[in-house]
């Protein structure tokens, strides 16, 4: 599935940026055959178990939505330095893996078929339009990659808390590395933006203002990867997009870090009088 996006001649050029990645095989994790043993079902509160199942009826075609971005991209390859295409690869490898790894936890939970997830996917509308402002040229790209992945990471933790942690340590790892890789793919942009971009950094943050700015106004996610927690915006606190902004800014060496306290409100927050976050 995944093209080769350099070739060998280009590879030699990017050798100077390496991106990382988090080795971890899906079949030790979660084998397609898997069974959630009864018990978790029967013990795991209703209203969680119909929350998870609806989380994932969005969070399995999101993580899809990847190789659309991807071949997207490669479009533009022209446009590219050598260092982004060599980071989509492992970018897009590992995104496949969440949207492999979410099917097979969408089906133990729903009895969904394959067949059927496959159905539904290519039968999503996916636009870029909406989002075009935010995908001007490579460093804007990167500046929305860091902007989604933090978010992912901080939204994969609370789902991990609210959900995966409830039916067995197989569906719990997955959401482990979830978190894990979004966190890479976070760090790997910000690298390359301080390799690379490092002349733009001042426009970070009115760039990021308007990415939030944009996310808001969508009111919906266009099913083009970047953006897709428009769709669950009641899910977080209301500062939730200024304080990843943060999170962006102080990794690239622009500002201080929010406070801990503050961070973890990100995954930890609820709504008065609910223990779970509603749907
Ligand atoms: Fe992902
Ligand atoms: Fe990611």
């Amino acid at each position: 599935m995944i093209a080769s996006s350099l070739p060998v001649e280009r590879w030699q050029n990017s050798w100077h940026f390496l991106p990382k990645q988090n080795k971890w095989e899906l079949d030790l994790v979660l084998p397609l055959s898997y069974k959630i043993p009864q018990q978790y079902f029967i013990n795991a509160p209703i209203q969680i178990l119909e929350n998870f199942r609806l989380l994932l009826s969005r969070d399995v075609y999101s993580e899809g939505d990847s190789q659309i971005l991807y071949d997207y991209l490669l479009s533009r390859r022209e446009e590219m330095s050598d260092e982004f295409l060599a980071m989509l690869d492992p970018w897009l490898e590992d995104e496949l893996k969440h949207y492999e790894a979410l099917r097979r936890t969408y089906h133990c939970l729903t009895g969904i078929s394959f067949t059927q997830m496959n159905r539904i996917f290519q039968q999503r509308v996916h636009n870029f339009e909406p989002i075009k402002t935010l995908l001007k040229d490579e460093f804007t790209i990167l500046v929305t990659l860091m902007f989604d992945e933090i978010g992912s990471v901080y939204s994969y933790r609370r789902d991990l808390a609210e959900y995966y942690s409830y039916f067995g340590w197989q569906i719990k790892q997955i959401g482990h590395h979830l978190v894990k890789d979004e966190g890479v793919h976070f760090s790997n942009a910000a690298e390359l933006i301080l390799l690379n971009h490092s002349h733009r950094l001042k426009e970070v943050k009115p760039l990021l203002k308007e990415i939030v700015k944009l996310e808001n106004s969508l009111g919906q996610y266009h099913k083009a990867f970047f953006l897709d927690h428009a769709q669950e915006q009641h899910r977080f606190p209301h500062n939730f997009n200024q304080l990843i902004g943060k999170v962006v800014l102080a990794r690239l060496r622009l500002e201080r870090s929010p406070k801990q306290s503050e961070l973890r409100q990100l995954w930890q927050w609820k709504p008065e009088n609910s223990n779970f976050t509603p749907y």
